[in-house]
């Protein structure tokens, strides 16, 4: 590896906080960022966020805030998560930044100016409610409403003029799209006639974007505008020495739904305003959640806090990269990461701290003893040492991150398996000579080990290298110095007690079909009488939709009846009916406590109506 890397994510739309799949290509970019950075090159990280378009707009208009507002709101929980996974990006850019806006309308002027844009009108069936046009067969679902037959006037790219040069492009650049499956994926998709790209949005049905420079009337594509950041970032038309050195990039890191963007809009585009294409896009594939896809309406969407909260942010990196085969999806289990955990991280590579760690302080004084001459035994050590340190530069390089790890950790397994064998423990009776050069050739394979996993774990590799004392990045065997004193350290990955995490997550998770079965309604209450011979009990009468239903509750210490009628609560609808005091109750309400400091769990009647689900 040498000069420089340049590597970019797809930029985040803000619609959303974040989530594991946005966390993945991140770290993702990070680990190899790091991996070059560690090989002596000049790297540039970029990450940053979509904030324009229909999906923003939408998402700001139901918080009820300007769009501007709500990217400025969401900016800075990307930005959190970021500093807590631990990225070290060079820059991150918003598509709101005006160096950015620059950019994309200096593109399309060129664009336009070169011929490959055109008006022209477009006739369809679109949907006002989803305020976009839809196919004859979308319409025939019956899931869209308010469609109408509409006549707009638009731009469109000449995208066709570029389809044969893409292809050749393609096919004499065997790295441009990888996986090859992903390759074959494009290439079968280009052999139908290329359509032209309507690139414009008449404002009058969205403004939250762009303005074009020839005709104001109308804001950009959102995707015309997202896939240009790449560019803008470098200092295009701003410094050209930087955006010379940067451009073009190393890899596009992308997920396998925003292909046909990356591999087909963008290098055509990039083929008009005449500048060189991207070196790679590689996709990788998705996180599942078990067998189902991970989706906010499916409620099974993984927060990434929640883990590096629970477990460190370490594990969760290591996690995330040994359990995707780069280009395929892979399946996110709670499970499998505590088996990961345990395997990997307690007992392989921790283990080996703390054994090497212990031994050397009871018997040599914590100094770490002299290698002296080396058997077969530390020649194998050495050997596999020097094979896996060439073998990781080169999978890293093919993005074989999961296969740089396994062999990473079988290396260290090895060496636990060498402690074993030569046990220094006993050793040490008879020759601490011999017991030392143990010793030293394990803490050598440990600092080795070490800095290989340091891109992927660069916060607990850091306490390995602080009790070796170690403080240059050197791969070569024998960088260990005899003679320092070991320092203390914490338990590198405490193991995960499996038994207690069982019931701890039993008290803690239940599935959403599990929130489902509680049926929880909005209820507006209509009446309130007290229970006969009871002072804490109220009967009331709640309209939920359509249903009256009668409920009793122990409110009546907290609550005055004039308090509750008219009131929008929240019922747990779906539970068998009971009698109470000889009084029949079918539900409960929702509320913070059962005694002690009760409130109920008061709606915003103005803003939904009764008999609503409550998710
Ligand atoms: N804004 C566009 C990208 C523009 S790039 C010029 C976009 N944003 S996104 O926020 O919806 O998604 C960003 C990335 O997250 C995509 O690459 C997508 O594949 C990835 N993922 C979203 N959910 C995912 C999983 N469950 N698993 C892995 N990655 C997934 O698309």
């Amino acid at each position: 590896m040498a000069g420089k890397f340049y590597i970019t994510t797809p930029i985040y739309y803000v619609n959303d906080k974040p989530h594991i799949g946005h966390a993945y290509t991140t770290i993702l970019a990070d680990v190899l960022a790091r991996y070059h950075r560690a090989a002596g090159e000049d790297v540039f990280y970029l990450t940053g966020l979509d904030e324009h378009g229909q999906k923003v707009q939408q998402a700001a208009e139901e918080r009820g805030v300007d769009p501007k507002q709500h990217c400025d709101d969401m900016a800075p929980q990307f930005l959190e998560l970021w500093e807590k996974l631990h990225i070290q990006n060079d820059d991150f850019i918003r598509t709101t930044e005006g160096r950015h806006v620059k950019v994309v309308q200096d593109i399309l002027q060129t664009v336009y100016d070169a011929g490959d844009i055109y008006e022209d009108e477009y006739e369809g069936l679109y949907s006002v409610s989803e305020e976009r046009f839809i196919t004859e067969k979308e319409a025939e679902s019956g899931d869209f409403r308010d469609i109408k037959k509409l006549k707009e006037k638009n731009y469109f790219f000449k995208m066709s003029s570029y389809q044969q040069a893409l292809i050749e492009h393609i096919n004499n650049n065997p790295n441009f799209i990888q996986p090859e499956h992903r390759k074959n994926e494009v290439l079968g998709f280009l052999r139908k006639p290329l359509g032209d790209l309507c690139i414009s949005r008449p404002k009058s049905r969205l403004n939250w974007g762009i303005d074009l420079p020839f005709d104001t009337n109308y804001v950009t594509y959102v995707w015309f505008d997202a896939l240009i950041n790449y560019v803008t970032a470098t200092g295009f038309r701003v410094d050209n020495d930087s955006y010379t050195k940067w451009w073009p990039v190393d890899y596009h890191l992308i997920g396998k739904d925003i292909l046909t963007t990356h591999a087909v809009y963008w290098p055509t585009m990039l083929l008009s305003a005449k500048m060189p294409l991207p070196k790679s896009i590689f996709a990788h594939g998705w996180w599942l959640m078990g067998e189902s896809k991970m989706s906010k309406s499916l409620g099974n969407v993984v927060d990434p806090l929640d883990l590096i909260e629970e477990y460190g942010v370490d594990p969760v990196r290591y996690y995330l990269m040994r359990e995707m085969v780069l280009g395929q999806d892979a399946s996110f289990t709670m499970e499998s990461f505590i088996r990961r955990y345990n395997s990997d991280l307690a007992n392989d590579f921790g283990n080996l701290l703390s054994r090497v760690s212990k031994l050397i302080e009871k018997n040599f004084d914590s100094v770490v003893p002299e290698p002296g001459e080396n058997t077969d035994a530390e020649n194998l050590i050495q050997n596999a040492a020097e094979k896996v340190v060439e073998s990781i530069h080169k999978l890293i390089e093919e993005m074989k991150i999961h296969d740089a790890l396994e062999e990473t950790l079988q290396f260290i397994r090895g060496v636990n398996k060498y402690m074993e064998q030569q046990a220094p423990w006993k050793l040490v009776k008879e020759d601490k000579s011999a017991a030392g050069r143990v010793l030293y050739t394990a803490a050598e394979a440990l600092r080795i080990g070490t800095l290989l996993l340091e891109p992927v774990m660069p916060h607990r590799t850091e306490i390995v290298l602080e009790t070796l004392s170690v403080s240059k990045r050197e791969l070569n065997w024998g960088g260990l110095n005899a003679g320092i004193k070991l320092k203390q350290h914490p338990p590198l990955f405490p193991r995960i007690d499996v038994k207690k995490e069982k019931i701890e997550k039993k008290e803690k998770f239940i599935d959403y079909e599990d929130v489902e079965k509680l049926g929880l309604k909005t209820a507006e209450i209509l009446a309130v009488k007290k229970v006969e011979g009871s002072d804490k009990l109220y009967k009331l009468q709640v309209k939920m939709g359509n249903e009256e239903r009668q409920i009793v509750s122990g409110i009546a210490d907290h609550y005055t009846s004039e308090e509750l009628i008219g009131k929008m609560v929240v019922v747990v609808s779906n539970l068998e009916s009971a009698t109470i005091r000889g009084v029949e109750s079918k539900g409960m309400l929702l509320a913070t406590s059962r005694k002690k400091d009760l409130s109920l769990i008061i709606v915003d009647g103005d803003k939904v109506a009764s008999g609503k689900k409550v998710y």
